[in-house]
């Protein structure tokens, strides 16, 4: 995806169909007690997926221009993507977080938001997520692109070496602005401290 420029909510919503698309991702978490290796403080559950093209995003897709709502389109996409486990989730106005818009390789406006589980929740959709209609590529039908090879957990720890952990997950590839997504929820929700949010983006801007 090329530049994205951030946009008020009400601003991106006038940007209709048929020059603009809407796509409504979210990023699930959930508090998680616990030391990895009994050192690294594993602090929260965040959950990405692995795409169908090999990229990490966030549970979503896009939204209908006759969803009656961002969120309605979201939970709507969030069931086919997360199966029955999803029924568990309403993501609501109150979980929104900010939008992006961007010109390339389409007009598309990505609006992101965070919602907070409990661990127990969250474990349930991990379990459950193999049942959804998208889960694999044996069920890509027609047009549709949407599949999800699995859902993943983010590490939010920095090990000794100073990359494996979060710096080495930020230099996958990600798409559309899903990194700078997980990047700005990771720090406006604090879970990760600042200083070592900044360094892990940091190391991977800069690395060849
Ligand atoms: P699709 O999932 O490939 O159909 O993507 C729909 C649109 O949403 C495209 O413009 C993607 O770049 C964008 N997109 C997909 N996943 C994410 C995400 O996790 N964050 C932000 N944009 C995404």
């Amino acid at each position: 995806m090329g530049e994205s420029r951030a946009l008020p909510r009400a601003e991106a919503l006038c940007l209709g169909p048929p020059d603009w698309k809407h796509a409504c991702h979210v990023l699930l978490y959930a508090p998680c007690p616990g030391r990895l290796f009994g050192k690294f403080p594993l602090r929260f559950a965040v959950l990405m997926q692995m795409r169908f093209d090999g990229r990490l995003g966030f549970p979503g897709g896009f939204v209908d221009p006759w969803d009656l709502s961002l969120e309605e389109g979201l939970n709507r996409e969030l069931h086919e993507e997360l199966g029955p486990g999803a029924a568990l989730l309403r993501v609501a106005e109150k979980d929104y977080l900010n939008s992006h818009a961007s010109e390339r390789p389409q007009r598309v406006v990505a609006h992101f938001y965070a919602k907070q589980l409990s661990l127990e929740e969250l474990r349930t959709l991990e379990d459950r997520a193999t049942q959804a209609k998208d889960h694999g590529l044996e069920v890509q039908t027609g047009w549709r692109r949407e599949n999800v090879m699995g859902l993943i957990r983010v590490p939010l720890y920095t090990l000794r070496d100073g990359v494996g952990g979060l710096p080495a997950f930020l230099s996958n590839t990600f798409i559309g602005n899903a990194r700078e997504q997980l990047i700005h929820a990771l720090d406006t929700l604090q879970l990760v401290p600042g200083e070592q949010l900044q360094k892990a983006a940091y190391m991977t801007q800069t690395r060849p």
